[in-house]
Parts: C-alpha cells; sequence; structure tokens
C-alpha cells in the first residue's frame, strides 16, 4: 500500500488529487497539511487522513511514500526539495517552479535521490492528445508546419478555493499569471505533440482587465500571446487568457504538409483531420477538461504506477524541463520586447 500525503487542500487536491487517490486500491491518503487547519481537519475527515500541523510534519512521517504538492506557486520548489530529500516520491503541481534555476534543481534533485518527480502536466494525458501524438507520429498530416494553440477562460477567481481573494493575483505567490496557469500547459502541450522543442520565442504579455477587489489591477498577467519557433522549423502560436468571459477555450490546430489536424476543436469530434484530398478523419475519444467539468485527469494513476514500477512518468520533471525554459523565455521575451533564442540558454 502505497501512503501519500497532501500539500495544501484546496480546489486542485479536492478536485482532482484527493478523489483520484481514493478511487485506487493500491494506495491511500494517508495525511493532509494545509495552513489553514479547518480545511485540512475538513480534508482529514473524509478521507480518515491524519492532520499535520506543518509540512515538515507531514514530509517526515516515516511511512509516508509519496506526496502531492498542491499549493500556491511559489512554495513548489521549496517543498518538492524538502519532501525529496525526506526520501518521498513527489508529484508536484503546475508550475513546476517559478525560475529556471529552480526547475533545474528539482529535476537534479530528482536525480540524485534517485525518486519520482512528476509534474501536474495533465494535458498530456488525455486520451485525444495521446492518439493525436501517435497520429503525427504515423505521419497523419504529413510534416508538421504550424499550429495554434489556445486555453482560455474567465480566471482563477471563478475556480480557486478562495475566489476574489486569491493567491493566483498576488505575484509574490505566484509569480506568473495566465502564463503560469495555463500557458505552461500549452507550451508543454506543443513540444509532447510535435516531438519538438522550442528554440526561440517572442512575447506579449500584460494586465488587461483582471482586478483585485479593492478595485487595483492584479499584479501579473492575465493575457499572454507567445510565437514560437520549434526544431525542424514548425512555428505557431499560444494564446493564453483569464479575460475569456465566454465559453472556455482549450483546443490545438496543427496544419501540416498533408493536411490539418483539429484537436478539441469540434462540438461532437475531439480529433478532425481534415487531409489534403479533401477526405475526412473523425474521432470522439473524450472531453477536455474544463474548471466546471472535472474527469478523471489520469495524471495521479501514472504518478502511483511510477512510483510502483519505478518508472519515469510521462511528465517527469526532467521531460518539462524545457518547456519551463520556453516559458521562462517569454517572460524574458515580453519585458524586453526581443526574441529570445533558446539555443543559447
Ligand atoms: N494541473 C492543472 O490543471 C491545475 C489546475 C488548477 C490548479 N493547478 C495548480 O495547483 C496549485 C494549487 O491551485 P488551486 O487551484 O488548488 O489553489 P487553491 O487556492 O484553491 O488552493 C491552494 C491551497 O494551498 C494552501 N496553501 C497555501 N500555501 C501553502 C503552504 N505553504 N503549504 C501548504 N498549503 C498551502 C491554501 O491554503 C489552499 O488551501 C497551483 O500551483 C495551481 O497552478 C493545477
Amino acid at each position: 500500500m502505497i501512503n501519500v500525503g497532501i500539500i495544501g487542500c484546496g480546489k486542485i487536491a479536492l478536485t482532482r488529487h484527493l478523489p483520484e487517490y481514493s478511487q485506487r486500491q493500491d494506495c491511500r491518503v494517508a495525511a493532509v497539511y494545509d495552513p489553514n487547519i479547518e480545511r485540512a481537519k475538513n480534508t482529514a475527515s473524509i478521507y480518515h487522513a491524519k492532520v499535520c500541523t506543518s509540512a515538515e510534519e507531514l514530509l517526515h512521517l516515516p511511512n509516508l511514500h509519496a506526496v502531492s504538492i498542491c499549493t500556491a506557486n511559489v512554495f513548489h520548489a521549496p517543498l518538492t526539495l524538502q519532501a525529496l530529500k525526506a526520501g518521498k516520491h513527489v508529484l508536484c503541481e503546475k508550475p513546476m517552479g517559478i525560475t529556471l534555476e529552480e526547475c533545474i534543481q528539482m529535476t537534479e534533485t530528482a536525480a540524485l535521490t534517485q525518486h519520482i518527480l512528476m509534474i501536474g502536466h495533465n494535458q498530456r494525458f488525455t486520451k485525444t492528445h495521446q492518439k493525436a501524438k501517435e497520429l503525427i507520429d504515423a505521419t497523419a498530416i504529413g510534416k508538421v508546419l504550424t499550429f495554434q494553440t489556445r486555453f482560455s477562460h474567465s480566471g482563477p477567481e471563478n475556480w480557486t478555493i478562495d475566489r476574489q481573494n486569491n493567491w493566483f493575483f498576488d505575484k509574490s505567490k505566484s509569480s506568473m499569471g495566465a502564463m503560469g496557469d495555463l500557458g505552461v500547459h500549452k507550451t508543454d502541450l506543443i513540444q509532447y505533440l510535435t516531438g519538438k522543442e522550442i528554440t526561440a520565442v517572442m512575447a506579449c504579455m500584460d494586465t488587461l482587465d483582471k482586478k483585485r477587489p479593492d478595485g487595483s489591477p492584479i499584479t501579473v498577467d492575465d493575457n499572454a500571446i507567445c510565437i514560437y519557433r520549434l526544431e525542424g522549423g514548425i512555428i505557431g502560436s499560444m494564446t493564453v487568457s483569464w479575460s475569456n468571459y465566454g465559453e472556455e477555450e482549450n483546443s490545438t490546430i496543427l496544419y501540416g504538409t498533408d493536411g490539418v489536424m483539429r484537436l478539441y476543436d469540434h462540438p461532437s469530434y475531439s480529433i478532425v483531420i481534415d487531409h489534403k484530398d479533401s477526405t475526412h478523419e473523425y474521432y470522439q475519444l473524450d472531453q477536455i477538461q474544463t474548471n466546471d467539468h472535472q474527469t478523471n485527469s489520469g495524471i495521479i494513476d501514472a504518478f502511483i504506477d511510477a512510483v510502483s514500477s519505478g518508472k519515469s512518468p510521462l511528465s517527469s520533471a526532467e521531460n518539462v524541463l524545457s518547456a519551463m525554459k520556453a516559458v521562462f523565455a517569454c517572460m524574458d521575451s515580453a519585458r524586453t520586447g526581443e526574441w529570445v533564442s533558446l539555443r543559447q540558454k
């Protein structure tokens, strides 16, 4: 039996980590911690877990094998490092860290301690994205030339447990806004789907609309538009936004030499391929998880399978690191207004 601890008992822990761990027979939620002690106690009572009064107490429980880190972004790296050094396997939510140096240190510490460090990049695990990767690898649309990927919704105040008074809007807790929340997913996804790394970025990020409850603007970006150049000459764009007050968007379109592949872009089919000869291929495999519609993410299954087998998971720190390099390069580009090459990094 794999005993798991949860650090941070907010929305993602309650909607994804806790229920998905408890669906498995080979693991149990053994301990929880949250600085909001009432929240920790309520969570513990549902899952029959021990309540810890500090992260340190939880991380030093002798019979605890693994932890999920589900806190505000700035705590991801320090807690992950503490956990790995305390001998625990770690599933850390995205964004992996708030600086490239943190992400490198996390990856190196996982290798050194020989523990699993997986990042919560659930987009890699959807049936549609897995099938799309298989089809792209089999040259279903020929050579990929360009892409558009987008992820937008009405903002974290409509998601997080603390609603308007959330940490996402506070740079000292989140470090990045829509880019860190949504952009990390699509940056990682496009590299995963194409099998190519981002080599250069140009980005524009701004705070266009979001206000704190007192009417002052939030201190992180609420919109980011990025142009990516990938190995092999692929170019494409990523748009992420917290100010989409219509239907949530979470789609990717890839344009190849032999056709076009649309992912989560059609009301009835999760993959549509428009072949160059005007024929079409359709797949309905799943629906993308939205803030209001959560389905099994596959993340927890992959984490527990990795812990049991000792095999590196699909969204290991090592696999996600290059996407984080591109994310931080976008932040540099948005500051300077210039292209940033990742070849020099
Ligand atoms: N993979 C995904 O698709 C996805 C979706 C949503 C959120 N997330 C990530 O999950 C993390 C948590 O987001 P959320 O939406 O659950 O936020 P949330 O505000 O709903 O919950 C965060 C919880 O962490 C607790 N917390 C804050 N500081 C802590 C600390 N130092 N130690 C322990 N607990 C602490 C808070 O009290 C709160 O209960 C974020 O990093 C976010 O980016 C990932």
